[in-house]
């Protein structure tokens, strides 16, 4: 069978790049502006969530019929721009959602007990002249959790086992024993941890902003596992360095890489490169499903996850 031209927009790691290129034949940017006639030949578009799909780019791509990213936001894709020339676009929702729930709550428990900084206390030897600070506990805590979707209910079922209380905002969901307080502000009053794992995009930028920090109060704790968006980061840095927050435990930022970011100076916070999904079987599954995406509209039949 003829390995299908695809486009890939984004690095990805060794292992998943060999099974890309034993699959399809492979394409950068680079190789569409050394040879233009590259990109009458592309039928696909493979990428991952940490990149950007510029809308301007399809109108170059008279026979593109597919945008398939291994991830599950699609904030970086131009859905109207694709829909409007009838190219499909997927994602990989679903076989993500463990993984991101496990480093929301490793990322907590960081936070709390800050782990980080306990390993570099042991590690520099600081321990022999002096202890190490008393650090917060999990139970008996408030959690608001922000966007009650796929991976909010899924953290919430892990957080059952640590004694909290737990409320939302975002979409009603019926039948789950938290309550609902629609008004972010009042949900961040209510909690002592604020967990943010709600879509990014336009609809949730900056939902979490100063308004929402100083709600949270001195006392709180801030997670994100979402989108960096979603969170006023300079708002935020404010609030971290100023004592209005307690700390901050993040996976995702308005700039990615994170790099020269007052962030990284903090010792009140601790910080993940985008790694929610990047487990050797979580990335696995989603490139399958991504590349399995791309093969199956390529040969006529429905995508198995199109993003509607
Ligand atoms: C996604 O799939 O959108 C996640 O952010 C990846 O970690």
């Amino acid at each position: 069978m003829p390995r299908p031209n695809v486009l890939q927009i984004g690095e990805f790691p060794s292992a998943q790049q060999d099974i890309i290129n034993a699959e399809v034949r492979r394409y950068a940017q680079e190789d569409l502006q050394r040879d233009p006639a590259v990109s009458e030949g592309i039928e696909a578009i493979l990428t991952r969530s940490s990149y950007q799909v510029p809308a301007s780019l399809l109108a170059s791509l008279p026979n593109l019929k597919i945008i398939a990213t291994s991830g599950v936001g699609f904030d970086g894709i131009p859905l109207d721009a694709a829909r409007s020339r009838g190219v499909i676009v997927t994602n990989t929702p679903g076989v993500l959602d463990a993984a991101v729930c496990e480093l929301a709550i490793g990322l907590l428990l960081s936070l709390l007990r800050r782990i980080p900084s306990a390993d570099r206390f042991v590690r520099d030897e600081a321990w022999a002249h002096e202890l190490f600070p008393l650090t917060s506990s999990l139970a008996g805590k408030r959690i608001g959790i922000v966007g009650l979707g796929r991976i909010g209910q899924g953290i919430a079922r892990r957080l059952a086992g640590f004694d909290v209380e737990i409320a939302y905002c975002g979409s009603k969901v019926e039948g789950l024993p938290y309550a609902m307080i629609s008004d972010v502000r009042e949900l961040a009053s209510f909690a002592d941890i604020l967990i943010v794992c709600c879509p990014g995009g336009d609809r949730t930028r900056h939902l979490i902003d100063g308004a929402v920090l100083s709600a949270l109060g001195s006392s709180g704790f801030l997670v994100n596992v979402s989108r960096g968006t979603v969170v006023d980061e300079a708002a935020l840095i404010d609030a971290l360095e100023k004592g209005l927050i307690r700390g901050a435990a993040l996976d995702v930022f308005e700039k990615e890489p994170l790099i020269g970011s007052r962030l990284a100076t903090l010792s009140n916070v601790v910080l993940t490169p985008h790694a929610g999904s990047a487990t050797e079987e979580t990335r696995h599954t989603m490139l399958r499903l991504a590349l399995d995406n791309i093969h199956r509209v390529l040969d006529g039949s429905c995508a198995l996850t199109p993003v509607k």
